[in-house]
């Protein structure tokens, strides 16, 4: 069985304090931070971009044990690919929606050191990933339109995550967008291993419960 991953979304941080309170949620238990990348084009806001990540990868090595993942909703994401991998991000996101070759792409992630995620917006149709899935390391199924943190989660996105689930036992399976203790039990359910939450984790106040709670629905 695939393992249970956490991963807080940086986009519910307070910017002021983003180093700090990145360090906390990985001393609180999570083992992956979710960077949210926004190009106020792709998706109707913008949120950060590379000299942050640049930042946040010196302060938090790779050594450390903390894995980056970034979700990239950009316009033209092979245009940030070698840079990510220089600064030695583990995984690069992309939106199906946002390129003409998806094959192309996930080839270009590899070889410049990285793991491949293939997102899909909530109009997106699961079986976009028949062909890819056997390619990429992980799938995220949104359960929000991409934009903005804070959104209530989409329980109709669970028939999707099951879908992909049945079809590739040991493919990394992301939800994102509104989880928390009050979603964990449908996204888990349905078969999701990596779990993304921003307002969850760091609007909390025992962060370390919240992420454990969420490991161990995934886990059980
Ligand atoms: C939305 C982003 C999410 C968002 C999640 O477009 O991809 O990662 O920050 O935030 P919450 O968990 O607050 O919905
Ligand atoms: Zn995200």
């Amino acid at each position: 069985m695939v393992k249970a991953h956490i991963a807080p979304s940086i986009l519910a941080c307070d910017f002021t304090q983003l180093g700090s309170q990145c360090q906390h949620a990985h001393s609180s238990g999570a083992d992956w931070l979710h960077l949210d990348v926004m190009d106020g084009h792709f998706v109707p806001n913008i949120s950060l971009g590379f000299p942050v990540i640049q930042s946040l990868r010196n302060l938090i090595p790779k050594g450390s044990g903390v894995f980056f993942d970034c979700h990239m909703m950009v316009s033209n994401p092979e245009q940030w690919v070698e840079d990510l991998g220089k600064i030695k991000v583990d995984q690069f996101t992309f939106h199906y929606e946002s390129t003409k070759d998806p094959l192309a792409l996930i080839e270009l992630i590899k070889k410049n050191g990285m793991k491949v995620g293939v997102a899909l917006k909530p109009k997106t149709s699961a079986e976009v990933v028949d062909a890819l899935g056997d390619l990429v390391d992980m799938v995220l199924v949104m359960t929000v339109e991409p934009g903005f943190g804070g959104q209530s989660f989409m329980p109709e996105m669970m028939p999707k995550v099951e879908y992909i689930r049945n079809k590739f036992n040991h493919l990394n399976l992301q939800v994102d967008g509104g989880v928390g203790l009050g979603t964990i039990d449908a996204a888990a359910d349905a078969g999701a291993n990596v779990i993304v939450a921003g307002t969850a984790i760091f609007n909390a106040e025992d962060q370390e419960k919240v992420i454990n709670v969420l490991k161990q629905k995934v886990n059980d």
